[in-house]
This record gives structure tokens, sequence and C-alpha cells, in this order.
């Protein structure tokens, strides 16, 4: 696996690769991986010739610097397990690389409808750092196709819009949460649990696997399930930030007569920061 650290070192390879008529894929991270990024690794084999992970801890789409400077950053073992699966290069900048004149002179872009609501509400300026160093890397890298997870599933509809919107020539997969055997979906920040938190931490899964089997009885009171649920979290030792049952297409508030839902919620549990989500398709 080949480590990359200069942009112009990365659009040789490109060039490369490209030229002996090779496909790219791409699968952007911030690092510390675990099995569910690892899942997104193995897709990406399985889509094109050739894998790209990048690992940057990006600044710009941190709000609170404490969280910033508290995010794991564990190169040398991410490098060991992205070197036993099939990864090809890893593309590793520092925040100079990509932002060489600062932040604040930096260009943003910001995909409205998509950058305020839910976790956008919760953490100002978020999804615009996301989806600025999301295209950057997009345009360092190339890639025919970029894998992201549903995990964060606004972070992905977000990306999505993007490419639509700028015509970016490329393709976005979605992939499934990787989940712990409880349930819990992984994440860099179930490190910030103790082990007890770690239990409590998987009453998520099933509050919103709760909340699912009601809809799918015919519960249509959204407002009560998702105030039914908070109160849940907050008995439970949690600090609920949202519990939402959306428009699975674009995250609007859901209508009676919508068919493809997803359940969104994010709470706070100790130290940590926690989401997750799921799908209901109601049956017509
Ligand atoms: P990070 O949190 O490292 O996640 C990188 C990718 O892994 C994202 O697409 C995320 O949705 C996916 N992922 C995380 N946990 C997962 C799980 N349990 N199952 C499946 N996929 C999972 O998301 C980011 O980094 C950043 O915002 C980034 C897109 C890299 C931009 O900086």
């Amino acid at each position: 696996m080949k480590k990359i650290t200069t942009v112009s070192a990365l659009r040789l390879l490109v060039a490369d690769w490209k030229q002996a008529g090779k496909r790219i894929a791409f699968v952007p991270t911030m690092g510390n991986l675990h099995q569910g990024h690892l899942s997104l690794v193995s897709k990406a084999t399985e889509l094109a010739d050739k894998v790209i992970v990048s690992i940057f801890v990006n600044p710009l789409q941190f709000d609170d610097k404490a969280d910033l400077s508290a995010y794991p950053r564990t190169v040398e073992v991410d490098i060991e397990q992205l070197t036993s699966v099939e990864c090809d290069a890893v593309f590793l900048p520092t925040a100079e690389i990509m932002y060489p004149e600062g932040m604040d002179r930096q260009t943003v872009i910001t995909v409205p409808g998509m950058d305020d609501k839910l976790c956008g509400q919760a953490r100002p300026g978020h999804f615009d750092g996301v989806a600025t160093v999301v295209v950057k890397l997009f345009n360092m890298v190339q890639p025919d196709v970029a894998v992201f997870g549903e995990k964060d599933y606004q972070q992905l509809l977000l990306i999505k819009k993007m490419v639509a919107d700028l015509n970016l020539p490329l393709k976005i997969i979605g992939l499934p949460t990787y989940r712990e055997e409880s349930g819990l979906a992984m994440s860099s920040r179930n490190q910030y649990l103790t082990s007890k938190q770690r239990k409590q931490a998987a009453s998520i899964y099933r509050i919103l696997n709760d909340i699912k089997t009601e809809l799918l009885n015919g519960g249509a009171d959204f407002v009560k399930l998702e105030q039914q649920a908070k109160d849940e979290l907050t008995q439970l030792g949690f600090e609920p930030d949202y519990v939402e049952i959306r428009r699975a297409r674009n995250l609007e508030p859901a209508k009676q007569s919508d068919k493809e839902l997803r359940i969104l919620l994010a709470a706070r549990l100790g130290k940590a920061r926690l989401i997750d989500n799921i799908p209901v398709t109601i049956q017509s």
C-alpha cells in the first residue's frame, strides 16, 4: 500500500492509474478506523480496480475545539489495518496542505436544506466543513466512485446532493451501518464511553427499533413517538438532542402519506455525542 502525503504525489499516482484504464474508488475518513470503515473499504475493492482511503481529521468541520483536540488519532494502527484489506493507497494530508491559506480564507461549500437541520442545528458550520473537505478530496483523488456510511445518514444525503448540484463526475454509494453485537453503531466516539455507558448505549438501537415497530403497526402520531423516545432516553441517563421521524429522501418532516421513512437520533451520554438512524418502509 502506498502512503501519500502530498497533492502532487497523489495526482501523479492517479494519472498513472487513469492512463492504465483503472477505475478508482475512494473512501474518505478521519482515521481511528474500525470495522465500519473497513466494510466501506471492502465494498470499494468490489467497485473499482484501485482503492484510495484518506485519513484527515478535518478541523473545518469541528464546531467545538475541545472535540477536535480530543478526537482519537491512531494513524499507525490505521495504516496496519488498511494493509490487511486490499487498499492500494492511503492519503494523509496535513491541515496546511488542505487549507494553505488558513481556514478563514478557504472557499466554503454550503448545501442548502441539508446544513441547518438535525445535526446541522446542533453543530453550526459542521456540514459546510464536511462538504468543503469532501469536494476538495474529490478534486484531488478524482475517483469514479466514493463510498460513505449510512451511519452518518445526513452526511450521506448532503454529499449526494452536492454531487448532483455541482455535476461532479462520480457515483456515491451508501452502505448500511456496521454494528457491535449489542446493536450499538460502531463509532470512533464510542471510546469516550465507560464500559457501563457502552452497555447503556445499546438502548439507542433498541429505541429506534421500538419506534419502527410502532410505525409498522400503524402508529401515526410521529410527535408522540418522538417525545416518548426522548423521555425514555432521559430516564436512561442520556441527554437527548433529537429523535425525529423524517422523509428518507430529503430529511424533511415526514407526512402520514410518506412510505420511505428514516428515524434519526442524537443523544449525549457522558462525554460522547452519539448518533444513529434506521430506515422504515411502510407497506401500502
Ligand atoms: P469518519 O467519521 O471517519 O467516517 C468515515 C466514513 O465511515 C463515513 O462515510 C461514515 O459514515 C463511515 N462510518 C462510520 N461509522 C460507520 C459504521 N459503524 N458503519 C458504516 N460506516 C461507518 O464521516 C467522516 O469521517 C467525515 O465527516 C468525512 C466524510 C471523512 C469528512 O471529513
